[in-house]
């Protein structure tokens, strides 16, 4: 435990909360059951990150595909999302700053305005960062920056020849935060599903086969181990 604390300090962990689904028509649930379940895993994996010094995590709530779902299902996960966004403002206390990343745009003005108040009301803290993404894509994020360079090309800003690297992540919505360290996803799938596609160019995949309704703080431990016993190079040798 001792190293597992020493080695999870300062890490940004990326976190793909799959599985929901699954897990509740094993148990014959409605899928939204795993979502609640699900819901409830990333709150306790918020306390113990913490606890464990990490300096960013990186949920992916809903992906900008999600919306093919049933729309029982969306609202039900927009419903969870409002009730734990209204929680966040706990997280205050605790120092820590919320940060939402995707396309705003569609959603709902309640959620609009919540969103707004957590994050001006948490943008100054310096505890861990929590980003959650919601509508979601990382060909979205990408696009959105793309364009947004553009303008500034357009009104004559910047020329085109001065964009690089830097000036691009600048305008992700992750602007100034580390890159993931490690990216998790549990549930056995091994794909990347439009998450972090920017930001994860050197970032360690740890995939799980245990469904994210019932990922526990064991889970986690087994997988900052794997992450430490990896050998990462950056492209050098
Ligand atoms: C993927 O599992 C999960 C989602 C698309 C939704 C995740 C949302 C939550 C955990 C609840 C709200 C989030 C927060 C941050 C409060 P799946 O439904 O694709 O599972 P399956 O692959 O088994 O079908």
């Amino acid at each position: 435990m001792a190293d597992i604390k020493a080695g999870a300090k300062g890490l940004h962990i990326g976190f793909i909360m799959d599985g929901n689904g699954r897990w509740a028509q094993r148990r014959g649930l409605p899928r939204t059951a795993g979502h609640t379940k699900g819901a409830q895993v990333f709150q306790d994996m918020v306390k113990y990150c913490k606890q464990l010094g990490v300096e960013a995590v990186t949920f992916y709530a809903f992906s900008t595909e999600n919306w093919k779902r049933p729309k029982a299902e969306v609202d039900a996960i927009m419903r969870l999302l409002k009730e734990y966004l209204n929680r966040a403002f706990d997280y205050k206390k605790e120092d820590n700053r919320i940060v939402i990343l995707g396309d705003k745009t569609p959603l709902s003005d309640e959620i609009k305005k919540l969103m707004a108040e957590i994050e001006e009301g948490t943008r100054n803290n310096t505890g861990m960062t929590i980003n959650v993404a919601i509508n979601y894509g990382g060909r979205e994020e990408i696009t959105h920056a793309a364009r947004e360079l553009a303008r500034r090309a357009a009104r004559g800003e910047i020329q085109p020849e001065e964009i690089d690297e830097e000036m691009l992540s600048s305008c992700l919505y992750t602007a100034g935060q580390k890159d993931p360290d490690f990216i998790l996803r549990p549930s056995g799938e091994k794909r990347l599903s439009n998450f972090l596609l920017w930001q994860s160019a050197y970032a360690e995949f740890i995939y799980m086969d245990v469904l994210w309704p019932d990922f526990t703080r064991k889970d986690l431990d087994k997988a900052i181990e794997e992450f430490l016993s990896r050998n990462r190079r950056f492209g050098g040798i």
